[in-house]
């Protein structure tokens, strides 16, 4: 993960220029951060361990400088302290690193006399990246070189004390783009971290490098020669990337589902009808294969359980990281699904490849356009869920889900499963989701029933099936953002086990929204209700009936189509997470150890 961001131009307050771009990219990591800029023909090298605002006290912003590079650290080698952020310097060479060099101890062997002060291998690459140019005595050779040496995954911002007017830039496997201003030039993680500035940016390719003036851009290739490039306009509105009148972002994100929701909507239709026939329509599927992290993963599920059922075609959901080091069942014949909000994650990105080396056909659900998951897919469908800032996700993983439902209502439909006067029933119930779930918004209960929940060291989450598929989602929710232990169980599978941590103070949250196995769900909530375990339901009106005695708490969502029931179902799950955080004065927009965007394996 980090972010890293990097500055040449005509502006002195360059400081200034660098500081708003690490704000703007503390998703990415927020261990420690730190820069390094050219003043009075001198470097200087401030970092400090924490956020942004610890560095921000420690630095002269009147200090005059025109080029530097930034840098905030989410952990990988070496404790979040401030000996370990970035920048780092090894005599001429300064420089900010994003990703992993996976052989920096058989560098490190290498220069054994060299007096290394942090724990990084972002130190050992400056080390190397410095032995290459005295070498070389040329920055593009030693680049090349460097490129040939480090494995793993890395995107470089360089200064070279003996170049005070130019900034380097390499990439391999993490992003980087470089911003194009005028008498000015950037080089940032994301295009967030530029777009006061410019919204013109080029993508650096893996494997190539970057010399950059304030009024040139070069760029070349691994062996040295130079490459043309194609700059690109960013046009979404940078305002969207404000709080506006909410306390957290995660808060506003689960606001904007309704509008996420109907944009998502939208691009799927075609003639007012759920259309990916320009994917799917002349592919023969006899399997689907999910690839995903986290949140994305716990879409696949629900995603799973839908396709299966309404489309009858058989999914297996990976875990990107298992998924790239097992031995894999996929050929031609199957439609590989990667699903990433970032289009970075680097176990999804890797796998991805591995399905693309076997021939299959590539669709990506994705948010973030042009990213790098994004370019290598062979097709994309587009979440419309803007950009999500919140660490936690909450309108990607609803957009997502939403994405995969409508793919099993296609897919039914092209094997024949769903009929006409069905296809037309649930497209317009489709509509009305929004609306539907603005009136989950509105309800007052999850804010009391957090307080039944906030004290608590354990909470478990039951559910069959797609319910269950809902349980990992809000399961997830529940720990990362509040620290409280949580564990998402098939609802039949607790009584094998786990139900012996069940007592009085180990509350569960059952999620009830299939009617043909709600009876089952129902007794496995009676057999934690007599061993005195609190339940908290959520479930659909229609679904069961249930005696008041069994149950502590109830959330009823809006009456709906069963299809549609995870889409509604789990903003309950987001919002008693939420204000279950909040009660414990949780940091909710960065929970501690996270990152935004994980481009590391
Ligand atoms: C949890 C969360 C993560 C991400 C995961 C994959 O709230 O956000 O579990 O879902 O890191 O990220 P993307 O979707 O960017 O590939």
């Amino acid at each position: 993960m980090c972010g890293i961001i990097g500055y040449v131009g005509k502006n002195q307050k360059s400081l200034d220029v660098l500081i708003t771009g690490l704000e703007s990219l503390e998703y990415r990591g927020y261990d420690s951060a730190g820069v390094a800029f050219i003043s009075d023909d001198k470097l200087n090298i401030v970092k400090e361990q924490g956020r942004i605002r610890n560095l921000k006290e420690k630095l002269d912003f009147n200090m005059p400088t025109n080029i530097g590079i930034g840098h905030t650290r989410w952990a990988t080698h070496g404790l979040p302290k401030t000996v370990n952020a970035h920048p780092h310097n090894v005599s001429k060479i300064t420089l900010v690193h994003n990703g992993i060099i996976e052989n920096y101890e058989e560098i490190k062997e290498k220069f054994k006399t060299y007096n290394f002060k942090s724990e990084t291998d972002t130190e050992v690459a400056a080390c190397l990246l410095n032995n290459l140019y005295e070498k070389n005595n040329n920055m593009l050779d030693a680049i090349k070189e460097f490129i040939k040496e480090a494995k793993g995954a890395y995107a470089l911002g360089i200064i070279n004390t003996d170049y005070k007017d130019i900034l380097y830039a390499v990439k391999k496997n993490s992003p980087l783009i470089i911003g194009v201003g005028k008498s000015e030039n950037f080089i940032a993680s994301d295009v967030h971290a530029i777009l006061k500035y410019t919204n013109k940016y080029i993508v650096l390719e893996d494997e190539t490098f970057a010399k950059i003036t304030k009024d040139e851009i070069n760029i070349f290739d691994k062996n040295g020669n130079s490459i043309s490039y194609v700059i690109k306009e960013f046009n979404e509105d940078e305002k969207v990337c404000s709080k506006g009148i909410y306390d957290h972002f995660m808060l506003k994100e689960i606001n904007e589902q309704p509008e996420v929701i109907k944009k998502t909507i939208e691009s799927c239709l075609i003639n007012k009808k759920i259309d990916f026939s320009k994917y799917l329509e002349n592919k023969n599927i006899k399997k689907i294969v999910i690839i995903a992290c986290g949140s994305a993963v716990n879409a696949g599920y629900v995603g799973k359980f839908l396709i299966e059922e309404y489309a009858n075609i058989p999914v297996d959901v990976e875990i990107a990281s298992e998924f790239r080091y097992k031995k894999v069942f996929i050929n031609k014949e199957c439609l590989v699904i990667p699903i990433s909000q970032s289009g970075e994650t680097a176990d999804t990105l890797e796998a991805l490849k591995i399905a693309k080396s076997y021939g299959c056909y590539t669709l990506g659900i994705i948010n973030v356009v042009e990213s790098s998951i994004a370019r290598i897919c062979d097709d994309v469908i587009y979440i419309k869920a803007g950009p999500e800032i919140a660490v936690a996700t909450t309108k990607a993983y609803l957009a997502q889900v939403l994405v995969l439902t409508l793919l099993a209502i296609y897919l039914g439909k092209k094997n024949n499963l769903i009929n006409e006067k069905l296809e037309q029933e649930l497209e317009q119930e489709l509509n009305l989701l929004p609306n539907k779930i603005e009136s989950l918004l509105e309800n007052k209960d999850y804010e009391k029933i957090a307080k039944e929940l906030y004290s608590k060291q354990d909470i478990f989450f039951i559910g069959r099936n797609v319910d269950y598929a809902l349980c990992m989602e809000g399961s997830l929710k529940l720990k990362e953002i509040s620290y409280i232990h949580s564990e998402a169980y098939a609802a039949g599978e607790l009584k094998h086990g786990t139900i012996s941590l069940i007592d009085s103070n180990t509350p569960t949250i059952a999620i009830i929204t299939k009617k043909s196995i709600a009876s089952k769900t129902i007794s496995n909530v009676k057999e934690i209700k007599s061993r005195e375990g609190k339940i908290i339901l959520v479930t659909s009106s229609d679904t069961y009936n249930i005696n008041d005695s069994d149950y502590d708490y109830e959330i009823v969502i809006p009456k709906t189509k069963e299809i549609f029931r995870p889409i509604l179902a789990i903003v309950p799950l987001q919002l008693i997470s939420y204000y279950v955080a909040k009660l414990k004065g949780c940091d909710i927009d960065k929970p501690k150890n996270l990152a935004k965007s994980v481009t590391v394996e």
